[in-house]
């Protein structure tokens, strides 16, 4: 793994969310309640932007689209969305539930920095 400086610790002040392309991956770095994630900005569900979902329990985020939520923490599934009810069965299956991609960070002088896979 590599990792990577994406921001001065001191521009990501507590609730902002900034979403910035790391080593080709488009990546939502979000401080909320005094912890750092950083994650996949589209959601996994149909791609709407997961950045600007509702946080919840201190550390589930809901995408804005049609609620799917997950664990910012794991990438874990917590609730895959139903939309749209009538075709979800079609939709389920060029849809199936997938993991969010949560990504390792850390502050290194000043710097936040994201652990990338290589
Ligand atoms: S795009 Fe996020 S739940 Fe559908």
């Amino acid at each position: 793994m590599k990792w990577v400086k994406v921001l001065a610790d001191a521009e990501l002040a507590e609730g902002e969310r900034r979403v910035m392309d790391v080593q080709g991956r488009s990546i939502a770095l979000i401080r909320h309640g005094g912890e750092l994630f950083a994650l996949g900005a589209k959601c996994p569900h149909l791609g709407g932007p997961l950045h600007k979902g509702k946080i919840s329990d201190g550390h589930i985020i809901e995408c804005p689209w049609h609620h799917s939520k997950f664990d910012m923490r794991t990438g874990e599934v917590i609730a895959w969305s139903t939309w749209p009810p009538v075709a979800n069965v079609v939709l389920g299956a060029i849809s199936p539930e997938k993991r969010l991609t949560v990504y390792p960070t850390r502050v290194q002088d000043g710097q936040i920095e994201v652990g990338i896979e290589e």
